[in-house]
């Protein structure tokens, strides 16, 4: 029998998932596997490209304001973690389950127990990803591309999650996005929030929200450690392939494209100029760079010691 992580799953969130945001009980914690002792030994060997290091502004600020990405500068990672934590930082630990086999575990683990609660729930691409951040800090407005779940674990969260569709999600924007065009920011109007469903996340709850949702983040006055799962489904495949069809359409040819249904003969023509284009390689010299302004330094009230930018 499989662990079972999702302790507060209801009848109810059956039928809500993936239709409309759910915030459950769960028990991820007890593994172990995200004290400071394991984030620290984690961050220890991390390998480079598979980490996002960010500071940004204090809450309440402009979009967008100050996110700007650093590097670790080969510090370790107990010192790391205290530096992101006495700072106004966020570190997104991207494949984790690629990074150490107990994590993987752990990732089939919760596809498997989530497979057997939700019928139909057929997944595939599974991501397992650790974010670690300072009291007060925020992740701007953004939407991401897989099917998402945020795996809250410690301290404290404010999370606004946003319908996903335009005003909050023009398709011109998201196309970018999965384009690789822009990372996943999107355009932010501060009224958006009266719109937003706002969950305050505490230790050992998980949310889980429609495809594609735009969302942000702020941290309370605490430390804040938490787990996102990514997953794929055909359908999210298939809303991957006509939103990069479309999006070429639109960037490249300078067409407004049909809506991004996922059915019929239209979809099955976008999916083919979106397979045979992405092979080819053609969209690499638009897509963004990622530009390294920083390293961590434990000797600086900030934490951030500005470098010679590089691209990485
Ligand atoms: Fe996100």
């Amino acid at each position: 029998m499989a662990p079972r992580f999702l302790t507060g799953f209801r009848d109810e969130h059956r039928a809500l998932w993936g239709h409309h945001p759910v915030r459950i009980r769960h028990s991820l914690a007890d593994t172990g596997l995200f004290t400071d002792e394991a984030l620290a030994e984690l961050i220890d060997a991390y390998p480079r490209d598979n980490y996002d290091l960010l500071h940004m502004a204090a809450q309440g600020t402009g979009n967008l304001a100050d996110w700007r990405e650093g590097d670790l500068g080969g510090i370790d990672g107990a010192t790391a973690l205290q530096t992101i934590f006495d700072g106004r930082l966020w570190i997104n630990l991207r494949r984790v389950h690629e990074a150490d086999s107990r994590y993987a575990r752990l990732l089939d683990d919760i596809f498997a127990e989530l497979a057997e609660l939700v019928p139909g729930f057929s997944t595939f691409k599974h991501n397992l990803g650790i974010l670690i951040s300072s009291p007060g800090a925020q992740v701007y407005y953004h939407a991401d591309v897989p099917g998402q779940s945020l795996w809250h674990l410690r301290g404290r969260k404010r999370v606004y999650v946003y319908p996903n569709h335009a005003p909050f999600l023009p398709e011109d924007q998201i196309e970018r996005i999965v384009l690789s065009y822009t990372e996943a920011e999107i355009d932010y109007e501060p009224w958006f929030d009266d719109y937003a469903q706002v969950f305050e996340l505490e230790e050992g709850e998980m949310l889980n929200w429609p495809l594609n949702a735009p969302h942000r983040v702020e941290n309370l006055d605490t430390i804040c450690v938490s787990v996102t799962t990514e997953h794929w489904t055909r359908d999210i495949r298939n809303s991957y392939a006509v939103r990069y069809a479309n999006g070429l359409l639109r960037n490249q040819l300078g067409i407004r494209p049909p809506p991004p249904d996922i059915r019929g003969t239209r979809f099955w023509l976008r999916a083919a100029l979106a397979a045979g284009v992405k092979k080819s390689g053609l969209l690499k010299r638009y897509q963004a760079d990622k530009r390294i302004e920083w390293q961590l330094d434990p000797d600086t009230p900030s934490g951030v010691r500005p470098i010679t930018p590089f691209v990485l």
